[in-house]
């Protein structure tokens, strides 16, 4: 997986470069590069953005400072690279990230996350530049960089490789082998804390009772006012 990010605020992705399952991704041949449009604006000054016309608050990502980024990085034109690349702009509005977007992500053998600043992108980047819109839920960050940082984590995890141990990747909340479901609860030792037990089930080491139990549990905790047995 190839992971580039059109940010005008690169050195921020250090600390998430370091977190110990990005490492390992990278480590393991996968790549995630910080792309600045600053260093390819055609404009003097490093200037990225501009006033909106008709006036209003805040700066706006213009479009011709995008497509010079996005053309340096490929070398050739956005509109064609958006034709064989999946081209994501992280806004508010965008499609919802969940389990099963990501999971689409991680198919893709490369991906290119835009994170706009200020007000946002101009519309022309969105209409002409990307090929899709993602947000990591309905409220409002100060730009797309968390978001890109939350949808590659998400992604990253899921690739071949990225956990100790494949298992656990393939059985967590809203996976299709918990049919879209939260995960099922989780305890370690004591057994007895406080006067707090643990399932009788788990310490039981019945596998395939276990499996049913947990099977119900995330059952339940997908319609926790469904009837015993949903
Ligand atoms: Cl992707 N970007 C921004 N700026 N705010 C957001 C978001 C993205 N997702 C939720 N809020």
């Amino acid at each position: 997986m190839e992971i580039d990010v059109f940010t005008l605020f690169p050195a921020w992705f250090a600390w998430f470069t370091g977190q110990r399952h990005v490492a390992n991704a990278l480590a393991r041949g996968h790549r995630l590069e910080l792309v600045d449009p600053r260093t390819s604006t055609p404009l003097g000054a490093g200037q990225v953005d501009d006033t909106p016309y008709g006036g209003g608050a805040g700066m706006v990502l213009r479009v011709d400072v995008l497509d010079a980024a996005l053309r340096a990085r490929y070398g050739e034109d956005p509109v064609v690279v958006r034709e064989h690349r999946r081209v994501i702009a992280l806004t508010p509005g965008g499609r919802l990230l969940d389990d099963e977007l990501a999971a689409e992500l991680a198919a893709e053998p490369a991906l290119t996350l835009l994170c706009g600043r200020y007000e946002g992108f101009d519309e022309r980047i969105l209409d002409h530049l990307v090929t899709e819109q993602v947000s990591i839920g309905r409220y409002v960050l100060a730009g797309g960089e968390l978001a890109a940082m939350v949808l590659c984590d998400t992604v990253l995890r899921k690739l071949p490789g990225a956990l100790g141990d494949e298992r656990s990747a393939a059985e967590e909340s809203f996976s299709p082998s918990l049919g879209g479901a939260p995960e099922y609860p989780h305890y370690t030792r004591p057994a007895e804390y406080r006067g707090w037990g643990v399932p009788e089930v788990l310490l039981s080491g019945h596998h395939g009772q276990i499996r049913g139990w947990r099977l119900e549990q995330s059952r339940r905790r997908a319609a926790p006012d469904a009837p015993e047995g949903w």
